[in-house]
């Protein structure tokens, strides 16, 4: 069983779809799981806390100030493997997205460093509310999972999308979770990601506008499925303190080759979302340079391709993906550097797409392979990370684990 000794907090709100969390602990403790109920006061006017006592065979917990050993929101925090809020009102949804921590629900939330599943419930006129969809978008920007809303009818009389998932979608959800968590085992990946700086003097530099985000979320990603990774960071303000990723922190596009080609050979996969530049300066100014009447004239040279060098050099079993960013014939490009380099996939995406590209949180992705394309929707960077690492373990399946 998928959930067997999991170890699961199930936060429910007060909406009229409370009562299918009876069947969500339900299903919970028939899969194997521990499950801890959390309530806010206004869900138990929907269904007893009693009910849920029962049926997950622990305390129910409604009140910051409740007392039992187990529910000290930092102690649950740090217990659970999951937390479910299911459902979760417009309400809560907008306390969690801003912190606002009236009730033990969103205490344990600020507090738990395990994945957090959050599924809404409301009229479908709230869920389409452009506050709704912002403060959705917020807390999938924080990497919390958003099981969506079912379409059909509404406990208003009206009919359109706010309704709970079912409850075995939602199990399923955390199953498929849990099931895929470790499945990068055993892998040892290497992740390029940012910018690089090629620097003219002592103060200027050439640079670009990517922020690393991708490359962070795929590292955070792939640990997190059981993966070693090495994310070879360029300069930007975005770090990651994942357990599980190193972090090789580089600055020109010449480290950053020697960084990734000296670690190639003990990798056995990978992804390069760095945005090098293909250009730098032939020499570097050793004083500022000043200026002079008139236009200057800098001469460039080009740097070492990363991607190629790994891919002249790989190996059976190495499977290397690059990222393309295209303004035009996308596909056409992506293709031309997947046979170029020598790659086995390469991520499509273009900075004309609303919400995909440099300093977004969301990307829009298709994978390209020698075969074939797969388009994706918009999504958070960190479940575009899945997609793209789902289809790693598609191509080559992990021998461990
Ligand atoms: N790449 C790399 N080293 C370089 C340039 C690119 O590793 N010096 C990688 C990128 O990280 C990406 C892929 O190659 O995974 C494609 O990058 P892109 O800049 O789009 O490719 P170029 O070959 O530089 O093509 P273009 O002519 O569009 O600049």
């Amino acid at each position: 069983m998928r959930l067997a000794g999991k170890k699961i907090i199930l936060g429910v709100c007060g909406s009229i779809a409370a009562y299918k969390s009876a069947l969500i602990v339900r299903g919970l403790i028939k899969a194997g799981a521990e499950v801890r109920v959390l309530m806010t006061p206004s869900a138990t006017d929907f269904i007893s806390p009693l009910t849920l006592a029962t049926l997950s065979k622990a305390e129910v917990v409604s009140s910051v100030h409740s007392g039992a050993s187990w529910n000290n929101h930092v102690e649950l925090g740090l217990w659970a493997d999951a937390y479910l809020i299911a459902p979760v009102t417009a309400t809560t949804l907008a306390k969690l997205a801003h912190g606002i921590c009236d009730s033990a629900l969103v205490a344990v939330y600020l507090s738990a460093r395990c994945p957090v599943f959050f599924a809404p419930a409301m009229d479908v006129d709230m869920w389409q509310h452009p506050t709704t969809r912002e403060n959705v978008a917020r807390l999938q920007s924080f990497g919390n999972r958003l099981i969506d809303v079912g379409e059909g009818e509404l406990a208003s009389g009206l009919s359109g999308a706010g309704r709970l998932a079912e409850p075995e979608e939602i199990l399923d959800t955390l199953a498929d979770y849990f099931e895929r968590r470790r499945d990068l085992t055993g892998r040892r990946i290497l992740i390029t990601a940012g910018p690089t700086l090629e620097d003219i003097d002592p103060v200027r530099y050439l640079g670009n506008r990517s922020t690393g985000r991708m490359g962070i979320a795929l590292a955070e990603a792939a640990a997190e499925r059981g993966a070693e990774v090495t994310l070879i960071l360029g300069p930007t303000h975005l770090s990651t303190d994942a357990p599980d990723v190193t972090t090789v922190h580089v600055r020109s596009a010449e480290e950053m080759y020697q960084a990734t080609v000296e670690r190639w050979p003990a990798t056995t996969d990978a992804i390069l979302s760095a945005a090098v530049a293909d250009y730098r300066p032939k020499t570097i100014a050793p004083e500022k340079i000043k200026k002079e009447e008139g236009s200057i004239h800098m001469e460039l040279v080009r740097n070492p391709d990363i991607a190629a060098e790994l891919g002249r050099t790989k190996t059976g079993g190495q499977y290397l993906i690059g990222f393309a960013l295209e303004t035009e014939n996308g596909l056409e490009n992506a293709r031309g550097k997947l046979v170029r380099k020598n790659l086995d996939l390469i991520v499509l995406n273009s900075p004309r797409d609303a919400g995909a590209g440099f300093g977004h949180d969301t990307n829009q992705i298709q994978l390209v392979d020698r075969n074939k394309v797969t388009p994706f929707e918009l999504k958070p960077k960190r479940a575009v990370a899945d997609d793209i690492l789902d289809r790693l373990v598609a191509d080559k399946p992990t021998l461990c684990d």
